[in-house]
């Protein structure tokens, strides 16, 4: 059987031992460098909390960067075997028997601790369909798409494979009740959504401004005073509020006509993301949950894998050291 470009190996030659976990290692760790790239953590001055001015706008700067990615580093997910960030996605990813593209997932040792927002599936699934009647039909079986009840927006680590925490039973119940002590201060978001990118490494990613509720730079830094033992080094731009919505794996089918050596990736693919904006630019949602999540498969979020959840409302009262 024909191996899709998008699952096919390396074409070097190379032992078989080594490879199979030394490529997971690299691919994950130039995944990491490129979610690190849009997120120059010390480039920008502390939240001072309460501040809503300068926050929102901040947040469309690194938006209008991550926009622009796609075309300074142009569809990296297209080049077979010659990239890393295309190794990254043909290294996560796998096709089964039938053809559907499955997740390979691979034990996160140790398990990666992570609060997130939760997005309610009610409106997860709005966006799933407007993300799959556009790139469906042209990326089929090479497309992986964020289940709908995963929906999620990275907060702050506890601990994270970059910087691992390790942490017994007990600091981990204490880390829960840490962070459910901030949910109770934190106000339920409305938030609404600013614009949908596509990555240079394939990733489709819905990007949120913030209309009302506790400010995710305000959250993050509360979530860091409860979490001391944390790694200093987060994964994200503190203003940063995205969800991701699908991962292209490899090329588009595209009509004969499409398909000449001059066509144009880098313009087809902005037609489509400017398609899923026109369907889905000022969406409102409602964050109401936030979740602690054990992940003991990597991405375990973002390709159902195995994880623990605590699910925790967010109770928008008073906090207790307000000094104002
Ligand atoms: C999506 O996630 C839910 C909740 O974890 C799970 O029950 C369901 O099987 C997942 N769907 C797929 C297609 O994996």
């Amino acid at each position: 059987m024909a191996t899709r470009p998008a699952v096919r190996c390396s074409p070097r030659p190379r032992s078989r031992g080594t490879a199979a976990w030394l490529l997971p290692a690299a691919a994950l760790l130039l995944l990491v460098v490129v979610v690190l790239r849009w997120s120059p953590m010390g480039s920008y001055p502390p939240v001072s909390p309460g501040g809503a001015g300068p926050v929102p706008n901040r947040r469309a700067e690194l938006y209008a960067k991550m926009a622009r990615d796609l075309d300074e580093r142009g569809a990296a997910f297209l080049r077979g075997g010659e990239t890393s960030q295309s190794l990254t996605l043909s290294d996560l990813f796998g096709t089964a028997d039938d053809g559907a593209v499955v997740p390979r997932l691979k034990a996160a040792d140790p398990p990666v601790r992570a609060n997130v927002l939760y997005l309610n599936p009610e409106f997860a699934a709005v966006i799933s369909k407007a993300v799959k009647e556009v790139f469906r039909p042209y990326f089929d079986q090479v497309i992986w798409f964020q289940n709908t009840s995963m929906y999620h927006f990275s907060m702050f680590h506890a601990s994270h494979h970059l910087e691992p925490i390790v942490a017994t039973e007990d600091e981990i119940e204490a880390e829960v009740e840490a962070v459910k002590r901030v949910t109770k201060t934190v106000c339920p978001l409305k938030i609404v959504l600013d614009r949908v990118v596509l990555t240079s490494t394939g990733v489709l990613l819905g990007l949120w401004q913030v209309e009302s509720g506790t400010d995710p730079a305000e959250i993050r830094s509360r979530l860091r005073d409860a979490l001391p033992r944390a790694p200093q080094k987060q994964l994200y731009d503190p203003v940063l509020l995205h969800t991701s919505f699908a991962r292209i794996l490899g090329h588009p089918k595209l009509p004969q006509e499409r398909s000449a050596s001059s066509f144009d990736h880098t313009k087809f693919f902005h037609e489509l993301v400017a398609q899923v904006n026109g369907k889905l630019h000022g969406f409102q949602a409602t964050v109401s949950e936030l979740w602690y999540v054990e992940e003991f498969d990597v991405l375990a979020l973002a390709l159902n894998g195995r994880m623990k959840v605590r699910r925790l409302h967010l109770g928008c009262g008073r906090q207790r050291n307000e000094e104002s």
